[in-house]
């Protein structure tokens, strides 16, 4: 599954925590749009799609949540809670985003600008367009 983990550079010192993430060090692609989802209640599941050609990165930047990831064969569940660490997750993954803690806040970087049209948000059609990758 085209997912991973990602470590940012961690420059702390007795002034507090800097954490930098940089193109073609942490970051594979060119980030043209970003977004944040924040106030989600302990009980929302957001998410539930994949994307034709869209490449991600998640960074819990405060709190938690988890994310569960499919490329229809395999199977993960991560929990994001540390900000200098990201969730890359590539195109033809679908993910489910849940158990957000209530001070969460989720950012993600993304390497297109936003089209509906590249969204998949059906898990039927998921499924049809990986058997025909
Ligand atoms: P939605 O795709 O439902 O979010 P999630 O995948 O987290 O469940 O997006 C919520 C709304 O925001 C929806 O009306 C589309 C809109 N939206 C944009 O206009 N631009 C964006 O970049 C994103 C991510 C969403």
């Amino acid at each position: 599954m085209d997912i991973k983990k990602i470590d940012f550079q961690k420059h702390g010192d007795d002034r507090g925590m800097l954490v930098v993430a940089e193109y073609e060090k942490e970051i594979p692609f060119i980030v043209k749009r970003i977004y944040y989802i924040y106030d989600a209640d302990s009980d929302t599941k957001r998410g539930f799609h994949s994307h034709k050609n869209l490449q991600q990165i998640y960074i819990a930047i405060h709190g938690s949540c988890k994310v569960k990831l499919t490329d229809g064969k395999e199977q993960q569940i991560i929990c994001l809670d540390n900000q200098a660490e990201g969730l890359y997750i590539g195109h033809n993954v679908w993910r489910e985003i849940y158990d957000f803690s209530s001070d969460c806040v989720l950012l993600v970087l993304a390497s297109e600008k936003y089209s509906e049209d590249d969204y998949i948000r059906t898990y039927e059609q998921f499924e049809q367009s990986q058997v025909n990758s």
